[in-house]
């Protein structure tokens, strides 16, 4: 249910200063950037935003691929800045075991407003994949960009995709949305709802937008979104993690960090 698209959202930060500050984002990624070797790239612009991916290459050869993609939705700022606060505390040798790359902020125009959808009233989580989707509708100005940089991002993905989501709806429960080449949740899912639960209850049985939630999981949907067109590109798994929107954002951001780290430990616990 996407009727809240148009609707405001803003919070003030643990730290103090507003969840859809945009400039000081952008001024702690940079820093970040130039501190722990992060490689900075525009794929192209939206608007008049620059939409940035950032990489940074593993110190050994044959490490897992992983992609992380924050803030397709503007009213969920938890995610951005999790993953923010995730990488400026990581240990450097933690990271130089995976080849990493990271979409910090896929649609600004909606994260400035504290609004779900673009300033072209578009979802810019949907519309990835018109065949598959229950629901296909064209994609989004970001979406298009991103659709035109599919080999790259499949390739940066191969290993695992993950977005960072939440849901404004929900005030005390966490859900995740995860995609396998499985016919039931693995350990994949169940690490990141684990990461997710130790912050929120479990979302119970029943259904989210639409769609069956079972011990906290979505499976295997295909719903046209990020997540899903990564899936069908190739990569090995996805997921969209989901902290309730209307929970003390503190709480948020750590629980968004948990869940961007159970991601990338994933591959090297497996491996
Ligand atoms: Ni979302």
């Amino acid at each position: 249910m996407d009727q809240g698209g148009t609707q405001h959202w803003r919070w003030t930060l643990p730290a103090g200063g507003a969840s859809n500050d945009q400039v000081a984002l952008d001024a702690r990624w940079s820093a970040l950037a130039a501190r722990v070797g992060w490689q900075t790239e525009v794929l192209g612009t939206v608007g008049a935003d620059a939409l940035r991916l950032l990489t940074r290459p593993a110190g050994v050869d044959g490490a897992p691929r992983l992609l992380i993609a924050a803030g397709f939705h503007g009213e969920e700022p938890a995610g951005v800045w999790g993953l923010l606060a995730f990488f400026e505390r990581a240990d450097a040798a933690l990271l130089d075991r995976l080849n990493l790359a990271l979409l910090p902020l896929v649609n600004a125009s909606g994260f400035r407003a504290g609004r779900r959808f673009n300033d072209w009233g578009e979802n810019p989580n949907r519309g990835f994949s018109g065949a598959a989707a229950s629901d296909a509708v064209a994609p989004s100005h970001e979406g298009r960009l991103l659709l035109q940089h599919a080999a790259r991002l499949r390739a940066l993905g191969a290993d695992g995709v993950l977005s960072c989501h939440e849901d404004v709806k929900q005030t005390q429960h966490g859900y995740v949305y995860s995609l396998e080449r499985a016919s039931a949740p693995g350990a994949f899912s169940r690490a990141l709802l684990a990461a997710n639960a130790r912050a929120f209850p479990v979302l119970p049985d029943g259904d989210v937008d639409g769609h069956p939630v079972r011990d906290g999981i979505v499976f295997n949907n295909y719903d046209g979104s990020f997540e899903a067109w990564m899936m069908e590109c190739g990569v090995a798994r996805a997921a969209c993690v989901e902290t309730p929107g209307q929970a003390p954002i503190g709480e948020r951001i750590a629980a968004q960090s948990a869940m961007v780290e159970a991601f990338i430990r994933f591959p090297l616990a497996a491996s």
